[in-house]
């Protein structure tokens, strides 16, 4: 050890030159461009760790998502109060921001005020640190003749670590520089500001946005220059942000454009990734920080460190002989002696030499040339290898943006505020030559912030206010589709009312409770080959059904869709039953069974009039379908009839059953606690077990029977063929399945309160206008055009698409169901939102897309929440017809929008749950379709018949 002293003394006293003995010394402080380019790669490394979303929380370099996606585009307009906290002065400031036109953009005006911050708030408690910020504000809004009455919207720079997942809202993850506020880590920050504001009292302030002071910086600069991706900070602390691929960002949610990152760069090295550029000063002037083994980039860089490593290097060289003659003054030994002011001054490029001597003669030191020259190139070195290692992180963005941007060249602005970066000119200037130099195929410029960091936090914030407006309007627009429990509990009521009232067949009523002449559901004991038809969902279905002897659950099934194009459903019934007849036709054919006279159920799933099995009256079309000259019709007949118009083929029709009382009976071949059919799909209906007894209808054909003597279920044995049988008298018989159409509630006026203008214009454009209220709300071949009709008026109101009302989204018809289950998908990304919408001819934005997820959303639970309204009643009534306090029961259920929305289901079945806790109701979708439920009321049917 006294060796080396005596070397160095030596040397110091043999070599002339001081600088060469000061670079000898800082040697590793003297960062050359390989040695750059290997910190520039480790911390594009730390970058990509920051993103992903595995090693992100392990992090030392933070990479945290702003929620900032764009930089200003002169739209910005407003009149905001702005709070600047973390960098060396508190302020606070009113910022108006005029929208500009055209290419040359608005302007900014504004006033501030600096408001003293002692060190003791910074290390007191933190609800006493807001507290005065709430003070300072409300001073400054009556220093400046502000008024208190009116509401102010305010932005907020905070320029420490915070995990945003919006603009306003975020959580402290650890305090940096020279602050240390109890109480507030892990905290949402604007919380605590609106806490404090409340505390304060007096001022009606709404905190819009919260920013890092790198990305305020990258606004502030980005208002005059559209190349402005990336903020720096050099002052009290150091910091970077840039604009990243959303994509990237892991922890946010979407693809689509960009965001702002906060790089929060200063914690590079606090995993020891720069142990190797760590000097024994770094870590002195670490070890005695506040903050000791965090923001070591930080320390090597920043302000708040410079002056205090400058002195440290010089006590260290003084105390080896190689200054001042190895004298040592007390005030050498002294924390903070050196600021960062110093380290400037000396720094400066005439008058440096002088103000170093002045420097340290006001320290007490009495030094020679040889002293000044050294201890100025000590201030040089450090300061230069800050400037470097800055270099070094910026090269390592800007070569990131590149690649992101597939580009070989890349023009970019470089937004910079901050004390370092400001008054110390050599600095700047060391910094743009070495950041040229490391990336030669850039066009860099660097741009000073020279308005501070608020004004482009106030444009954060107008873009903030901006979206919490539409917002607002969005959520008016959609507050009427979001109803409450009561509402839900009426309408459950309102179903129950209709349902009975239905029963009663006094006159028609709007829920028509339509006799199904099914009595039981399935026993396993049905044997056979039938054909199936189904016609009233998406597609027309012909199916052969074999149920086979002794095996239950072991059907075989064959079948061939057919699309029944829309003028033959609009057009006359002998065209669409001909249609029917011809893909029989075909489908017998495929199956090679042309001469076989099978016996056929007909799955139609329309209101029909119903007298026996195979008998039907179409009430009223529903749907899309208006073929003329079939409601009041037997379809079975026309059906018939275009049959033996064709003069090929035969059939023996001998059931005709609806669609949800095929869906119950084919469930109910799996699950015998089956008692009730549901479809959710282009239509809404249900079916369900009733008591003959409440049946009015049937009552009085019993009476009527009774008068000739003969048992209630010889009725059933007649209406349906047969002769009567034993199974007839037991106590099974006592039920009869009921088609409740209840997509017929409301055309009576019972749902107006719920019904809003959009489903008035749905219904009003509808082929049956007045016509199946219910089903309008709930069913997925309206949801779409509930959601047009939305989307139309927010467009009209400026709200989506920039106002632009297309042909596309004045077309009727153009969200399918299937658009709405892929839009909903949780697995969606945006940018996929956003090319369906795209596929639909809608060019939005990513904002568009939010808005119609939002839409789509909003739409599909109150349809899902009207279903289990529905159901609630239907299996409160089953449960209340046994007598039972509890009942557990088994939905059988098909439809697209129930097997295909990602969430309808889900919010059907709670809404169920919580509308009848006395019923356990199970939900099961049905795998066949109703043909196979058809097919097993036919054997039964043709059983009966043919006994
Ligand atoms: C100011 C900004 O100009 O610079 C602040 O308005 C920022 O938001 C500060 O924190 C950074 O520099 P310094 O030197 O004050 O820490
Ligand atoms: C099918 C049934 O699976 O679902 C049809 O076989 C029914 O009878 C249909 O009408 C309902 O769903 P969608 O979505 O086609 O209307
Ligand atoms: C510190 C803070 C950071 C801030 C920077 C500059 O590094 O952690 O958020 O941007 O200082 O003020
Ligand atoms: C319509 C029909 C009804 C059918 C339902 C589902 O509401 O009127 O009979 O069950 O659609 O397809």
């Amino acid at each position: 050890m006294l060796a080396v002293h005596l070397i160095s003394f030596f040397f110091s006293k043999l070599q002339e030159d001081p600088t060469k003995m000061v670079d000898r010394f800082l040697h590793a402080m003297r960062l050359h461009d390989d040695q750059l380019i290997d910190i520039s790669a480790r911390f594009q490394a730390e970058m990509k760790k920051g993103l992903s979303a595995e090693s992100s929380a392990a992090a030392a370099v933070k990479m945290l998502p702003t929620h900032v996606r764009s930089t200003p585009d002169g739209s910005e307009k407003g009149q905001f109060l702005a709070l600047d906290l973390g960098g060396s002065k508190f302020k606070v400031l009113q910022v108006k921001v005029r929208e500009g036109m055209g290419v040359r953009k608005g302007g900014v005006e504004m006033e501030e005020k600096i408001y003293p911050m002692s060190k003791e708030l910074f290390n007191g408690r933190a609800p006493e640190l807001f507290d005065h910020v709430s003070e300072s504000l409300k001073d400054f809004l009556h220093v400046k003749n502000i008024s208190l009455d009116k509401k102010h919207p305010l932005a907020f720079t905070f320029s420490f670590p915070c995990e945003q997942t919006r603009l306003d809202k975020g959580l402290l993850l650890s305090w940096s520089k020279n602050c240390r506020a109890r109480g507030l880590q892990g905290k949402d920050v604007v919380q605590a500001l609106r806490e404090a504001i409340d505390r304060t009292g007096g001022m009606d302030i709404e905190v819009l946005a919260m920013v890092n002071d790198t990305v305020a910086t990258m606004m502030t600069c980005g208002f005059d220059d559209q190349y402005c991706d990336v903020g720096l900070i050099i002052g009290t602390g150091t910091n970077a942000c840039y604009m990243e691929e959303l994509r990237h960002v892991d922890l946010v949610e979407g693809d689509e454009g960009r965001m702002c990152v906060n790089t929060e760069w200063g914690g590079f090295g606090d995993d020891g990734a720069l142990s190797d550029y760590i000097t024994e000063f770094d870590q002195d002037v670490d070890a005695t920080s506040i903050n000791p083994g965090k923001q070591i980039f930080e320390k090597m860089v920043s302000g708040m460190y410079l002056g205090e490593l400058v002195r440290l290097v010089v006590l260290k060289m003084a105390k080896l002989g190689q200054l001042f003659d190895g004298l040592v003054p007390d005030a050498l030994r002294t924390k903070g002696k050196i600021t960062t002011a110093h380290v400037a001054a000396m720094d400066e490029y005439k008058n440096g030499l002088k103000n170093t001597r002045d420097i340290l003669v006001e320290l007490g030191l009495n030094p020679s040339q040889d002293d000044c020259v050294a201890v100025q190139h000590v201030s040089t070195i450090v300061s230069f290898r800050s400037s470097n290692l800055v270099a070094a992180g910026l090269a390592a963005i800007l070569t990131r943006i590149k690649q992101n941007r597939h580009l070989r060249a890349l023009r970019i602005t470089v937004g910079v505020d901050g004390t370092v970066y400001k008054t110390h000119p050599q600095y700047a200037k060391r910094l743009h030559k070495v950041v040229r130099r490391l990336l030669p195929e850039c066009q860099v410029r660097f741009v000073l912030s020279d308005s501070g960091s608020s004004k482009g936090a106030a444009l954060v914030t107008a873009v903030a206010q901006r979206l919490a407006s539409r917002k607002r309007q969005v959520d008016e627009t959609l507050a009427p589709f979001k109803l409450s429990q009561e509402q839900l509990q009426l309408v459950k009521a309102t179903m129950r009312a209709g349902l009975e009232a239905g029963l009663k067949n006094k006159g028609p009523s709007a829920v028509k409770m339509l006799p199904s002449y099914v009595y039981h559901t399935p026993d396993g004991t049905e044997r056979g080959k039938y054909l199936a038809l189904d016609l009233g969902g998406t597609n027309f279905r012909a199916m052969l059904v074999k149920f086979k002897k002794g095996l239950q659950n072991n059907t075989r099934l064959y079948h061939k869709i057919y699309t029944v194009p829309l003028e033959i459903m609009q057009g006359t019934g002998e065209e669409l039953f001909d249609h029917l007849a011809q893909y029989v036709s075909d489908f017998l054919d495929y199956m090679g069974m042309k001469k076989a006279h099978l016996p056929a159920g007909f799955t139609f799933s329309f209101p029909c009039e119903q007298t026996a099995i195979d008998t039907g009256i179409l009430v009223s079309w529903t749907k899309g379908f208006k073929a003329t000259d079939c409601e009041g019709h037997d379809v079975v007949n026309l059906l018939r009839e275009a049959i033996k118009r064709r003069n090929e083929y035969d059939l023996d029709i001998v059931a005709v059953v609806n669609d949800t009382v095929g869906t119950m009976m084919s469930c109910a071949y799996e699950d015998p606690q089956c008692e009730v059919g549901l479809i959710a799909g282009t239509g809404s209906n249900a079916c369900y077990m009733e008591e003959l007894k409440n049946i009015e209808k049937i009552r009085q054909k019993k009476q009527k029977t009774e008068g000739d003597e003969e048992t209630p279920e010889a009725v059933e044995d007649k209406d349906d063929g047969s002769k009567g049988d034993k199974k007839a008298e037991t106590s099974e018989t006592s039920k009869m399945c009921i088609n409740t159409e209840w997509g017929g509630l409301g055309d009576d006026g019972s749902l107006d309160d719920i019904i809003t203008p959009f489903d008035a214009e749905v219904d009003h454009n509808s082929v049956n206008p007045g016509k199946q209220r219910f089903e309008k709300l709930t069913s997925g071949m309206y949801l779409g055009e509930i959601v047009r009709e939305v989307l139309l008026d927010l467009t009209r109101g400026g709200l989506l698409f920039r106002g632009r009302v297309t042909e596309t989204l004045k077309t009727p018809g153009i969200f399918q169901t299937k658009y709405l289950s892929q839009i909903e998908s949780d697995r969606l990304a945006l940018l996929q939102v956003r090319s369906i919408l795209q596929h639909l001819g809608l060019d939005s934005t990513c904002d568009d897309s939010i808005i119609v997820k939002e839409v789509c959303g909003a739409v599909s639970r109150r349809a899902a929440e009207l279903c289990g309204a529905g159901m609630a009643a239907v299996v409160d009534k089953i449960r209340e017809n046994r007598g039972l306090d509890h009942l557990n029961i088994t939905v059988g259920v098909d439809g697209a929008l129930y097997k295909l929305h990602p969430h309808f289901s889900g919010v059907l079945q709670e809404t169920t749950r919580v509308l009848a806790p006395q019923c356990n109701v199970t939900f099961l979708p049905s795998e066949e379709g109703s043909g196979k439920g058809a097919a097993l009321i036919t054997a039964v049917a043709r059983q009966k018949r043919d006994r």
